[in-house]
């Protein structure tokens, strides 16, 4: 059989000024600096048009954008690595491809095709490959984005979209281990809801309830189901795991949590190192009795921007629940090294992970 795979035109054009220079590379907090290049791509009359790279900068937009106001936006989040050959390579960009389509069904916008994602992202990290960091941990977050673009103030799906690839050059999103508030008052997901999408608007709603946690000395909130507050199911913009027993214990996959890249990797990981992996829903009680009787020896958020981040302390209804030493954790450490000897190509790529 032949495939035959189409390249498609991208018209390019170079930023006079290089930031590299200028740009301190020991002093990257998360998503602060972007490369000279994005991406860019219109959806117009059913059809993806101008596909570009320009200079990273700003963009003209209507002030009746139907995505300002009603909020159809979506977007994805990967990284590249510089390898230990010193070439570039991408973690899993398919998963995060298929992950933006499904979030523009449910958003009742455009799709968009692969063969754009991908040789846009290829083409883009191309021109700003010099900006992949080369000290450990730090990464080129990638921050595919798609957003209705109608000037148009009717409440219905918009008939057109920009998207766009922007990349940030970054250390990780969280720099030491989590304190964490069982949040049973205020929701992030509801069944039915958008939960399972990356659309804007779940990170908004967000923000009110997470600056109230961090008023009262906590770093990220666990969210709990809408009906009973009974289940745990993400904390933060990441998903959660624990280790109970030497198992790994997670909340399954469903319409109120989103479909973690590295919640994936980690659980393959894990299970490639002999760990069994329980994927269910899991009880707040429950937690917090593994915790008190010494069953819970780790507790963690995995996310594409937290990576692998420990939870020290939990708390539910203002009771603390102190956790095991993270120093201790000898199983998500030793998953998140494996994890990053793949992403940097210190270790065989097993899985078919890095592109
Ligand atoms: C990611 O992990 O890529 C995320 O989307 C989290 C982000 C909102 C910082």
């Amino acid at each position: 059989t032949e495939t035959v795979i189409e390249t498609l035109t991208i018209k390019t054009t170079k930023t006079a000024h290089s930031r590299l220079a200028e740009t301190d590379k020991t002093d990257l907090p998360f998503g602060k600096y972007f490369t000279d290049h994005m991406f860019v791509a219109d959806y117009i009359d059913g059809q993806w048009t101008n596909l570009e790279i320009v200079p990273y900068g700003p963009i003209e937009m209507s002030p009746a954008m139907s995505a300002l106001h009603y909020g159809q936006t979506i977007f994805e989040g990967l990284k590249a690595y510089k390898q230990a050959d010193g070439s570039v390579s991408v973690f899993r960009a398919d998963k995060n491809f298929a992950r933006l389509n499904k979030s523009a069904e449910r958003m009742s916008m455009a799709t968009l095709p692969e063969d754009i994602f991908m040789q846009g992202l290829a083409a883009l990290i191309d021109i700003d490959r010099a900006w992949v960091p080369d000290i450990e941990n730090y990464s080129l977050y990638i921050r595919p984005t798609m957003f209705a673009t109608d000037p148009f103030l009717g409440v219905r799906p918009s008939l057109t979209y920009k998207f766009m690839i922007l990349m940030s050059p970054s250390a990780p999103y969280y720099s030491k281990p989590l304190k964490v508030k069982i949040e049973t008052k205020y929701t992030r997901s509801v069944d039915g809801g958008v939960g399972a999408a990356k659309t804007g608007g779940n990170y908004s709603m967000a923000m009110l309830p997470t600056t109230k946690a961090h008023e009262e000395g906590f770093d990220q909130l666990i969210w709990t189901d809408a009906k009973e507050h009974r289940y745990v199911e993400e904390s933060g913009a990441a998903n959660l795991m624990f280790v109970v027993d030497g198992k790994i214990l997670t909340p399954e996959v469903r319409e109120t949590i989103l479909d973690g890249v590295t919640r994936d990797t980690v659980i393959q990981l894990a299970k490639s190192l002999g760990y069994e992996v329980e994927e269910r829903r899991v009880e707040i009680k429950e937690v917090l009795e593994y915790a008190e009787s010494g069953r819970l020896t780790e507790a963690f958020a995995v996310g594409t921007a937290a990576t692998v981040t420990q939870i020290y302390e939990m708390n539910f209804e203002g009771k603390a629940y102190p956790l095991t030493d993270p120093a201790s954790r000898t199983i998500s450490t030793g998953i998140a090294k494996k994890l990053n000897d793949i992403r940097y190509g210190v270790t065989a790529d097993e899985f078919g992970w890095n592109w």
